[in-house]
C-alpha cells in the first residue's frame, strides 16, 4: 500500500486518474490538493469535491491551492475540458467544505508526519508543489518519490508540445515553479507528451463501448468523461492517468536518467524541457516509453470491476 497525495487540476484527465487511485488496493489516498489550471482553482476544487463525493469518497480532505501561476496571470484550458472543467458530466455542486489550510500547509503536514512514506503525484502545473518546497525546504528529501505529468522531451515523434508547437501545458502554465520543483532535490519521475501522446495509450470510440457497458457509478462517470473527448477532440488523452498507472505497474513506462533544464520566462520557448544528457544539476527519471495496450489493460480492469 503506497501512501499518496495527489496535486491535480481536475480537469478531465485528473478525474480519470483520481478514479483509477481509488479503484486500486495498491494505492492510499491520504489527501488531495487542488491547483489552477486546466480551470481556475475554484472550479478544480469543486470538481475534486464533486467526484468524490460521487463515488462515496468524500472522507478524503480536499486543500485548495494557488489561483495563478507563481509569476503570471492564469490561461486555462475550458475550451478543451468544457466549461465546467469535466466535460459538462452534471455531477451535483460540493457539499463538503475545503480542508482549512491552503494546499502548500497541508501537503508539508502530511510529509512531516510521515516522513519517507508519502508519494506525490502531481498532474497539474507545478504551483502547489514549488511553493510547499520553498517553504519547506526539507520536504524534497522526506518525499518518497514525486511522480509528475508534464514537459515535452523530444524522446519519442510524440514528445513534441501541445500548448505552443515547444513547451507542454502543465509547465508551460507555470516554468517558474517546475524549474524549482525540478531542481528541488526529490526523486522525481517526468510523465510528459513522448508517452502520453503515443496514440497505443488513447481511448477511443471502441474502448467506449466496453466501458458504457458497465453501470457502476465509476464506470458511468468515466464513460461520461471519455465519451466528451471522444466527441470533441476524436479520442481520450489519458496524460494523467498513465502518470499515476507507474506506481501501479512499473513495466507500464520505461524511464531513462537525465538532467533536465527548464526554460523560464515569457519568449517563445517558455516552459521547454529540454533533456541535458550531459549530466545537469539534478538527474530526473523521464518517462521514455509506453507500453500502450498494457496500461489500457490495467486502466479498464479497474474501473470497470465492480
Ligand atoms: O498537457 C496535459 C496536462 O495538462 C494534463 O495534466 C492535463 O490535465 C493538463 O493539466
Ligand atoms: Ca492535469
Amino acid at each position: 500500500m503506497r501512501k499518496v497525495v495527489l496535486d491535480m487540476d481536475p480537469g478531465i484527465d485528473d478525474v480519470l486518474a483520481l478514479i483509477l487511485a481509488l479503484k486500486s488496493p495498491e494505492v492510499q489516498i491520504l489527501g488531495i490538493t487542488t491547483v489552477a489550471g486546466n480551470a481556475p482553482v475554484e472550479m478544480t476544487s469543486a470538481n475534486a469535491r464533486r467526484v468524490l463525493k460521487y463515488l462515496g469518497a468524500s472522507s478524503i480532505p480536499v486543500a485548495a491551492g494557488a489561483a495563478n501561476p507563481l509569476n503570471r496571470p492564469l490561461e486555462d484550458a475550458l475550451s478543451y475540458h468544457g466549461p465546467d472543467g469535466l466535460g459538462s458530466c452534471g455531477l451535483p455542486s460540493p457539499r463538503t467544505p475545503l480542508y482549512p489550510a491552503k494546499a502548500w500547509d497541508f501537503l508539508a503536514r502530511l510529509v512531516l508526519d510521515a516522513p519517507g512514506e508519502i508519494t506525490l503525484v502531481a498532474t497539474g502545473p507545478l504551483t502547489n508543489v514549488a511553493h510547499a518546497f520553498e517553504l519547506h525546504p526539507e520536504l524534497p528529501a522526506l518525499l518518497t518519490r514525486v511522480v509528475l505529468m508534464g514537459g515535452a522531451y523530444t524522446l519519442t515523434p510524440y514528445g513534441k508540445g501541445n500548448r505552443t508547437p515547444f513547451a507542454e501545458f502543465n509547465i508551460w502554465q507555470d516554468a517558474e515553479a517546475a524549474h524549482i520543483v525540478f531542481n528541488s532535490g526529490a526523486d522525481i519521475f517526468a510523465v510528459g507528451l513522448d508517452v502520453t501522446m503515443d496514440p497505443a495509450a488513447c481511448l477511443n470510440s471502441q474502448y467506449l463501448k466496453q466501458i458504457k457497458i458497465r453501470r457502476t457509478p465509476a464506470a458511468r462517470l468515466v464513460a461520461q468523461l471519455v465519451e466528451y473527448e471522444v466527441k470533441y477532440h476524436g479520442c481520450c488523452r489519458m496524460h494523467d492517468p498513465i502518470a499515476l498507472a507507474t506506481l501501479l505497474d512499473a513495466s507500464v513506462l520505461d524511464f531513462i536518467s537525465a538532467g533536465v533544464e527548464v526554460v523560464v520566462g515569457n519568449d517563445w520557448d517558455r516552459g521547454v524541457t529540454r533533456i541535458l544528457f550531459s549530466g545537469g544539476s539534478q538527474s530526473i527519471h523521464v518517462a521514455s516509453a509506453v507500453d500502450g495496450p498494457r496500461f489500457l489493460k490495467l486502466f479498464l480492469s479497474r474501473i470497470l470491476e465492480e
